[in-house]
């Protein structure tokens, strides 16, 4: 008797991916923090879910994703796996859980597939950190690469600015060709000239996931709260393809004005 639950849907594997690059086939990866939204991304076909640790600014109320633990990671990221049916789901690697070397990393990717049950993980560095890549991808964990604008390195990097322009495009070219030999499967580039993603793009066989890096990526990747406008003051890379702040603001002052008047609740919502 297998052991395998047969009732349960194939996820998009990292193998899907590879194939989509070959006969260049485009798709999006966005992030999910929490069931619901992994449910509605989920239904809406989003293949790739990333649990991202921009969850620090974006759901935990902090100022950046320094502060994001692992602890704090592992509800979310197991949310959006049971919010989620179809979706590949990747979580981060939040800082401080694999710089100091593969041993690190691999107690941290075995926290996460035992008690998250994600299907792959995000480590943000480049040639440095090709050792933790490696362990993790020996010991059967799915890696995806993050170069370019590294958030967790923002004190370093002087800012959110654009990086790899001159002569540290080639850095980052070198760093992506170290990541790809280390056998990660898809590499989320951010915050680079639109040239030097195109040209990583054209060199890799894996999917090049851009964000804030131009048209020429295989994939784009968003925070879910800026693609639907909820962010104050989102960055310039995101497109708000609607203004949920918007719409919920005018809900709530709707709700709050009709309590206020008597007409919530009204006879459909009263019990007798
Ligand atoms: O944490 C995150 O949301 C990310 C994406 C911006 C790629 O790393």
């Amino acid at each position: 008797m297998s052991n395998q639950n047969s009732q349960a849907p194939a996820r998009v594997s990292i193998s899907q991916l590879s194939s989509w690059k070959k006969r260049g086939e485009k798709w999006a990866m966005l992030t999910s923090y929490e069931s619901m939204t992994a449910n509605i991304f989920d239904e809406a076909g989003i293949p790739v879910l990333l649990v991202g640790d921009s969850a620090g600014n974006n759901f935990l109320g902090e100022e950046n994703t320094i502060p994001v633990t692992v602890e704090e990671m592992i509800p979310l990221a197991r949310a959006v796996v049971r919010g989620s049916s179809r979706a590949l789901v990747v979580v981060d690697f939040p800082f401080g859980s694999y710089e100091s070397g593969p041993e690190s990393a691999l107690a941290t990717g075995i926290r996460f597939f035992k008690e998250s049950k994600v299907q792959a993980v995000k480590l943000e560095g480049g040639s440095k950190i090709v050792p933790q890549v490696k362990a993790l991808i020996a010991a059967g964990i799915p890696v995806m690469g993050h170069l370019g604008l590294t958030p967790q390195s923002v004190h370093a990097l002087g800012g959110f600015k654009v990086q790899g322009r001159g002569v540290d495009g080639d850095r980052i070219k070198a760093d992506a060709k170290a990541l790809a030999e280390a056998g990660i499967f898809a590499l989320v580039l951010e915050l680079v000239p639109a040239e030097l993603a195109a040209e990583i793009s054209a060199e890799l066989a894996i999917p090049v996931i851009g964000i804030g890096a131009g048209p020429r990526c295989d994939a784009q990747v968003l925070v879910w709260t800026d693609l639907m406008g909820m962010t104050a003051g989102a960055p310039k890379l995101a497109k708000a393809y609607r203004n949920l702040r918007a719409e919920m603001t005018g809900a709530i002052l709707e709700w709050t004005a009709d309590i206020a008047s008597g007409a919530f609740p009204d006879s459909e919502q009263t019990f007798h």
